[in-house]
């Protein structure tokens, strides 16, 4: 590039010396922003019209700048158009190409509009759309998390606090745990998504502008709900960004918990799952080895994505009024949050639509760690003892087993009505996993049938959010 054109930039009438190629790098957006590229042709097609309506422009004016941003439109799709770093940001890239393409009707485009609204219009407009594709990921992910557990009904499992065993619980109530925190997640992004629906443009460089713009019209157009009622916050606000990452992180925070429980549940000290081979890889050394690599990349993914957040919160923190060239920070951790959380729900999607569920060994699992004590107890307060008295026999009773190497399941009637008389031939009974379990009935408990209506609510849910999302 000649150094006239350098000089050439859409402010060049203010300027004497042209920019050194490195600060023109350091202050560009253009590798990041190009992404944008749909919303902002979009905007500036709302804008261009809202002019012409307002007789500011020529009807062929607006014509032939529509026309144009088309043709871009295409260029840019078909991978023809020619990104120069010259250009700083994709607002000014195809602000340059329409005038080179039009002439002076593409110098009209940016009447009573500043970058600053232009950017916080096109950031939200992706925005809403980039939390659509997430909401409706996550939608698919529930869905996955539903049929898991409804193929799997009736699978008992030692359930955990401290990492120990604790209860026996259904494998199905496990898994439904996460379909609830995915439908949380649902209504963050539905959250983020509201958050980015209010129309900056308009708002111009930060006062608005003298010029008889009509806002709603242009918010009609680029169907967002409502306009910004205030020209300052409108072109400093990156709230709905941090929103949007906000709920990102929180996703990723879940898949990461998951993502740690089938990798424990893939070793072979718990052997509870299998995954598939699509979703494991092998050792370069050890023939034997077969790792849960993906589900260990989207827990490590998990912290980059905290980092997008944090970096977000902290590029935005104490700064004045109104725009500032920090905020072209904004987007590439937006993006990144976004593409990973995106990715990552995809592969687990798949991780868990092909791993295979080894219920003998849950069982198995769910018969060790003394796990019916707390029903041995209970039933001690049926027969009308205190439960503190309770809680002190069968706790000696399992010390007692455990120094002789046994399960609670081992001992026999006699050995059990030695302990106390009330343990009679029902405490038997009591010692019954599938018993216990099914015993747990409240609402939202893993009791057989307190799942299955858990189940039918979480299928009520997940239509409910997907008919939302159509309307
Ligand atoms: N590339 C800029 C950004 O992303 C666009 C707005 C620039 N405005 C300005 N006055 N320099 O924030």
């Amino acid at each position: 590039m000649s150094e006239q054109d350098k000089n050439d930039a859409l402010w060049g009438g203010r300027f004497q010396d042209a920019p050194e190629e490195f600060t023109q790098e350091f202050g560009a957006s253009l590798p990041v922003d190009q992404r944008l590229w749909r919303s902002d042709i979009a905007g500036s097609i709302a804008h261009a019209k809202m002019l012409a309506r307002q007789d500011i422009i020529s009807d062929e004016d607006a014509d032939a700048i529509v026309d144009g941003l088309n043709r871009i439109a295409a260029d840019i799709e078909s991978g023809d158009f020619d990104f120069d770093i010259a250009d700083e940001d994709i607002h000014m890239a195809i602000e340059r190409r329409l005038t080179e393409m039009i002439g002076e009707a593409g110098g009209r485009l940016h009447t009573g509009r500043s970058r600053n609204d232009q950017v916080a219009t096109d950031t939200r407009h992706c925005c809403k759309q980039l939390a659509e594709g997430l909401m409706s990921q996550v939608n698919d992910l529930r869905a996955t998390l539903i049929a898991l557990a409804e193929r799997e009904l009736g699978t008992i499992m030692p359930g955990y606090t401290h990492l120990q065993k604790a209860q026996p619980v259904l494998f199905s109530h496990h898994i439904l745990a996460y379909y609830w925190m995915f439908t949380r997640d649902f209504g963050r992004l539905r959250f983020a998504y509201a958050a980015a629906d209010v129309l900056p443009l308009g708002s111009a460089a930060l006062a608005g502008t003298t010029y008889p713009l009509d806002r709603d019209l242009i918010a009609e157009e680029l169907d967002f709900s409502s306009v910004s009622p205030n020209s300052m916050d409108a072109v400093s606000d990156r709230d709905f960004v941090c929103d949007l990452t906000y709920a990102a992180s929180v996703a990723m925070m879940h898949l990461s918990r998951l993502c740690e429980e089938l990798i424990l549940w893939s070793s072979d000290e718990f052997g509870f799952i299998t995954l598939s081979d699509a979703y494991a890889t092998g050792s370069s050394i050890m023939p034997q080895k077969k790792n849960p690599d993906f589900a260990e990349l989207i827990r490590g993914k998990t912290g980059r994505v905290y980092g997008d957040l944090m970096a977000l919160l902290t590029t935005l923190k104490a700064l004045p009024l109104a725009y500032d060239k920090d905020m072209q920070e904004d987007k590439e951790g937006l993006f990144d949050a976004v593409d990973t959380l995106s990715s990552s729900l995809a592969v687990m999607g798949g991780m868990l639509q092909t791993l295979t569920v080894n219920a003998e060994r849950m069982a198995e699992g769910a018969k060790g760690g003394f796990m019916a004590a707390t029903d041995l107890a209970d039933y001690l307060v049926g027969q009308g003892m205190a439960f503190r008295e309770a809680h002190a026999i069968i706790g000696k009773l399992v010390l007692d087993c455990e120094q002789r190497g046994v399960t609670l399941q081992d001992l026999s009637a006699e050995e059990l009505a030695a302990v106390d008389e009330h343990l009679d031939e029902g405490a038997l009974a009591a010692l019954d996993l599938e018993k216990i379990v099914a015993a747990r009935t409240t609402d939202g408990g893993t009791g057989n049938e307190a799942v299955t209506a858990q189940l039918r609510t979480a299928k009520e849910t997940l239509q409910d959010d997907q008919l939302g999302m159509l309307t």
